[in-house]
C-alpha cells in the first residue's frame, strides 16, 4: 500500500547505518561491550540507582519482571483492560491469573487506582500498569495502593521513554519496570527491550533468568575473564545482540529530540482536532508530568462508524489504527476477570492518528484534512 501519510516512520538516517555497520565490521555481534554500553546509559537517564538488562523484546522484559518476582500458579496479577496483550499474556505464561482493571474515564484512559484496589484479594501477588500512549499513570495514588496491600509493582514503560510524572522519570516506580524498543516505539531497535530495578536481588534473579542461568556470558569467556561457567537456576535466552544495543544507544541519544517533535505535532494535532466536531481528544488536559506523545489517539463520537472513517483516510491515503482491541473480545481471554465497561467503550470508538517524530505539520494538517471531510 502506497501510503500518503503512514502511522509510524522510522526516525533513523546515517548514524544508525553506521553504528550497524561498525558492529558488523567489529566482529563480535552477541551480547558484549555495546548492550553494556547501552545499558548503562539507559541507567544514567534514569538515575536514582537504576539498574539496566537488555532484552530480546518488551515481552521478555515483562516476562522476565513476572518471573523474578515469583508469580506463578494460583497468584493473581491486577493488569490494565486498555493495554497490548503481552501485559495478559505474560501473566497467563506464568500459569497466574490475570485480572482487568478499568481506566479512570472517557477523558483520562490510564488505569483507574479506585478499580485496582477493588480488584485487590487475597491471592493478589502483584499490580502491573502502562502508561498509556506514555501519559503516567495517577502513581501515587498506585504507590499508596503497594504500600497499604504490601504489593510489587510492574511498571509497562512500552509507551513511556522520556517520560515522567511531577517531575519524576517514568520507570523509577515500579520494583520492576519493563521496556519494548519495537519498531513503532520512541526508541527503535526493530526487537530489543529492558528490565530495570533498584533492588539488587531482583537484578541478579533477572539476569539469571536472561541467560540460562549461567554465571558466566560468552563475551566474558572471550574477553579471558573466565573459562567455565556453573548454571545456577533454570533460564531462558533473552539477550539482546550487538546490533540492536548499537541502534539503541544512537536511538537514545535522539530520544529527547524526538519526543519533543512528537510534542510539537501533537500540540499541531490538537489546534485542529480542537475545532472538529464528533471526537473528542483523550489526555487532553493532562497534568500529571511530561508525556512521551507515543500515539495519537482519538475518541470517536457514540454512534460514529469506526470501519468508515478507517476506510475513508484509507482512501485518502491516511494509515490509521486501533489502540487496543478489547482483551475480552480476544479468543484466549473471553473469561478474563475483571468488569471493564469504560475499557471495552473505548476500545469500540478509538482510532489512532499518525505520529511519528519526522512527520511534517503539512502532513498533520493533509490528515485533519482527510479526517474532516470522512466525518462531517
Ligand atoms: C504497552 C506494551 N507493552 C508491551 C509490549 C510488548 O513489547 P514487544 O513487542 O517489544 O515484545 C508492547 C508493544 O509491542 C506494548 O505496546
Amino acid at each position: 500500500m502506497d501510503w500518503k501519510v503512514q502511522l509510524f516512520k522510522l526516525n533513523f538516517d546515517e548514524r544508525e547505518i553506521e553504528a550497524v555497520a561498525e558492529t558488523l565490521r567489529s566482529g563480535w555481534i552477541t551480547m558484549g561491550q555495546r548492550t553494556l554500553d547501552f545499558e548503562a546509559n539507559f541507567a544514567r537517564e534514569l538515575g536514582e540507582g537504576a539498574q539496566c538488562l537488555a532484552v530480546a523484546n518488551g515481552t521478555a522484559a515483562l516476562h522476565l519482571a513476572v518471573l523474578a518476582l515469583g508469580i506463578g500458579p494460583g497468584d493473581e496479577v491486577i493488569v490494565p483492560a486498555l493495554t497490548f496483550i503481552a501485559d495478559i499474556n505474560v501473566v497467563s505464561m506464568a500459569g497466574a491469573t490475570p485480572v482487568l482493571a478499568d481506566v479512570t474515564s472517557l477523558e483520562d484512559w490510564s488505569m483507574d487506582p479506585a478499580d485496582i484496589e477493588r480488584n485487590i484479594t487475597p491471592r493478589t501477588k502483584a499490580i502491573l500498569i502502562v502508561h498509556y500512549a506514555g501519559y503516567a499513570c495517577d502513581m501515587e495514588a498506585i504507590q499508596e495502593i503497594c504500600r497499604r496491600h504490601n504489593l510489587p509493582l510492574i511498571e509497562d514503560c512500552a509507551h513511556a521513554p522520556g517520560g515522567a510524572y511531577k517531575g519524576r522519570k517514568l520507570g523509577t516506580f515500579g520494583d520492576v519496570s519493563a521496556w519494548s524498543f519495537f519498531t513503532n516505539k520512541n526508541l527503535s531497535v526493530g526487537e530489543g527491550g529492558m528490565v530495570v530495578t533498584r533492588d539488587s536481588m531482583l537484578f541478579q534473579k533477572c539476569k539469571n533468568l536472561r541467560s540460562h542461568g549461567m554465571t558466566v556470558a560468552s563475551f566474558d569467556r572471550m574477553a579471558g575473564r573466565a573459562s567455565t561457567y556453573d548454571v545456577v537456576e533454570p533460564g531462558l535466552n533473552y539477550r539482546l545482540d550487538e546490533m540492536r544495543a548499537a541502534l539503541g544507544l544512537v536511538q537514545l541519544d535522539k530520544l529527547d529530540e524526538s519526543n519533543r517533535s512528537r510534542r510539537a505535532l501533537t500540540e499541531h494535532y490538537f489546534t485542529r482536532l480542537d475545532k472538529m466536531p464528533r471526537l473528542s481528544i483523550p489526555f487532553r488536559y493532562f497534568d500529571r508530568g511530561t508525556p512521551t506523545w507515543h500515539i495519537m489517539p482519538i475518541l470517536l463520537d457514540v454512534g460514529m462508524d469506526r470501519q468508515k472513517v478507517i476506510d475513508g483516510l484509507r482512501d485518502a491515503g491516511v494509515q490509521s489504527s486501533v489502540h487496543y482491541p478489547a482483551i475480552q473480545e480476544f479468543t484466549a481471554y473471553r473469561d478474563c476477570r475483571g468488569i471493564v465497561p469504560r475499557a471495552i467503550e473505548i476500545s469500540r470508538r478509538e482510532l489512532t492518528l499518525p505520529l511519528y517524530p519526522t512527520m511534517t505539520e503539512a502532513q498533520v494538517d493533509y490528515v485533519c484534512d482527510a479526517l474532516e471531510h470522512v466525518i462531517t
